[in-house]
């Protein structure tokens, strides 16, 4: 045998290995062919210009020009891992959802988290929402729990989602601050939207610099419903609790983390994965129906408000492991596809507005972000059960209908087939009304909640609470916003409004902003405030 001969040999199935001189496979072109240069262009003499021939050269660069894909318009910046959720009991009694039925019962997961407003680039300790976003591959179905790590939300109607995030990127002129509330836009959104009152308190709460991903709660929001067999429906709120309990750093550690280690958080789940150190969280649930709905002053379907849990407490009914870290950062952590609109039978929506919202938006976003229709051929996005459809063609279709049939019905006795025994039934709530625009007048409390939540905090944690609300108001230039924003305050606490203007140099305080809902006047900036003398 020559040495040429030993460099290469035959598989069992004809295919041929071939090894570079140092006995390393052989590098090769996207269509397979081996490359014998990769480190010279191919010229014309030594020192004349390339040539067209270099086809490898060709292919490499164009594939390394398109490696970017859109970031995600929010949640840019997350870290993913594998694991696993593990049922405790049946809960039969509720839904019919597969994955809920044996206890023991192990379904496949994948969980990013995430920030909202900064690129992903930004860094992990932001002052920030954090995305708990749980993809399950259960035996009927992906189902997607995309939550965050704060239990309410800025906006009751998803049509403002593009008013708030807008209004916290960066200035669309100046394109700063990077990824920091502290300016004007977002101060001046949020003073103009009293339903964001309550998820601004939790934000200048240290719960938006949690010490790491594993000590963070996670929340699916809003209302949702189970469905049983039976088809009766339940109310639930899920709930995600670490079993390492919840802890946060305090703002001047987050600025010089920011600064040492931005990756922080990325870091932390890294090392503790790959240590065999595996976070873990409870999945609870809050279980009620309309009559114990119909109890409370505050709609179940406004986001911006929560079901305390000593009026209703929260029932472990599983846990999540995470186990593994991913191969590839991009192949899974950057084209894994969330969307709310994934349940599987057993489990339904309810109508909280900003939900079907969210419902609509999540497919949108996925096709523009991975480029087609078919992101769900990924491995990261495929389902993990046995899956039949017509689906085909379209860019980058992996898999097509085999043979001749791809519709149903057909003479040739060939499937899929749908089943209203074991497929998806919506659950048939009784809906009547006029169509109209018009936000429901259970909506209408904004103070409450924000209260009872700054009055449950510890005296540090309200220090920090005023602390973090001087500092981010001291960033906004404009003094009526700040105005209007210590006028909120004024109905959440006085002393805590006190506070916060006092710090921020206030000669007198502004009226409380009025509590009713806003009207077109309300928005208008209020003469008697912009001429507060400071
Ligand atoms: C992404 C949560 C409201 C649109 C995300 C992600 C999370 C999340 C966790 C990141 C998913 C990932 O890690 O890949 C929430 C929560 C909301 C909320 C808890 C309110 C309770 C909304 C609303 C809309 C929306 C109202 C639009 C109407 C989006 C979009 C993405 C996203 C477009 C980017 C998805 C992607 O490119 O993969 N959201 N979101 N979200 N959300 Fe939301």
């Amino acid at each position: 045998a020559t040495i040429h001969d030993q460099k290469m040999h035959r598989g069992a199935g004809g295919e041929l290995h071939q090894f570079a001189e140092d006995g390393m496979p052989v590098l090769t072109t996207a269509q397979g062919g081996p490359v014998s240069d990769d480190q010279n262009t191919l010229r014309l003499g030594a020192r004349g210009p390339a040539l067209i021939d270099d086809f490898h050269f060709r292919e490499k660069i164009f594939h390394f020009d398109h490696e970017r894909i859109p970031e995600r318009v929010v949640h840019a910046r997350g870290y993913g891992a594998h694991g696993y959720f593990e049922t405790y009991e049946s809960l039969a009694a509720y839904t019919r959802a597969d994955l809920f039925q044996r206890p023991g019962e192990k379904t496949p997961a994948f969980v990013r988290f995430s920030t909202v407003a900064g690129s992903k680039g930004s860094f992990d300790l932001a002052r920030d929402v954090r995305g708990f976003a749980v993809k399950l591959y259960t035996q009927q179905g992906n189902w997607d729990l995309v939550g965050n790590n704060i239990p309410v939300f800025f906006i009751q109607d998803a049509i403002k989602f593009p008013d708030v995030v807008h209004s916290v990127k960066p200035e669309p002129d100046r394109q700063f601050p990077q990824a920091q509330s502290a300016h004007d836009n977002f101060w001046d959104f949020i003073s103009l939207t009293p339903e964001s009152m309550h998820m601004i308190m939790w934000v200048m709460s240290d719960r938006a610099i949690p010490r790491s991903f594993r000590f963070m709660e996670g929340f699916g929001v809003h209302t949702f419903r189970f469905v049983n067999a039976a088809d009766e429906s339940t109310f639930v709120k899920f709930h995600w609790k670490p079993k390492l309990g919840l802890q946060s750093v305090a703002w001047n550690e987050a600025v010089k983390i920011n600064g040492a280690d931005p990756d922080f958080h990325r870091r932390d789940l890294w090392q503790s994965i790959q240590s065999g150190n595996f976070p873990e969280w409870e999945l609870c649930v809050q279980l009620f129906d309309q009559d114990f709905a119909d109890t409370f002053d505050f709609d179940v379907l406004d986001p911006t408000k929560i079901i305390p849990e000593e009026i209703l407490p929260v029932k472990p009914v599983g846990r999540l492991v995470l186990n593994r870290m991913p191969e590839n950062f991009f192949a899974e952590t950057e084209q894994v596809a969330f969307m709310t609109q994934n349940v599987p039978p057993g489990i339904d929506f309810s109508n909280d507005p900003l939900l079907q919202g969210r419902n609509f938006s999540y497919l949108d976003t996925q096709l523009k972000r991975l480029g087609g229709p078919n992101f769900t051929h990924l491995p990261i996005n495929a389902p993990k059960c046995p899956f039949h459809n017509f689906q085909q063609d379209g860019h980058m279709a992996m898999r097509n209908p085999v043979g001749r049939v791809n519709y149903q019905p057909n003479s040739w006795n060939q499937g899929p087939r749908e089943s209203p025994v074991q497929g998806y039934r919506h659950f048939p709530a009784e809906e009547q009304g006029a169509k109209v625009r018009l936000r429901p007048e259970s909506f209408a409390d904004h103070y409450s909640q924000a209260r009872q939540f700054y009055i449950s905090q510890t005296p540090p944690e309200q220090r920090h609470i005023a602390a973090a609300l001087t500092f981010e108001l001291s960033k906004v230039e404009t003094p009526v916003i700040r105005e209007r924003m210590v006028s909120h305050l004024l109905n959440i606490d006085e002393t805590l409004a006190g506070k916060v203007g006092h710090a921020l140099g206030f000669k007198s305080m502004p009226k409380p902003a009025d509590a009713a809902m806003p009207t077109r006047q309300d928005l208008e900036p209020s003469p008697a405030l912009s001429i507060i003398e400071r």
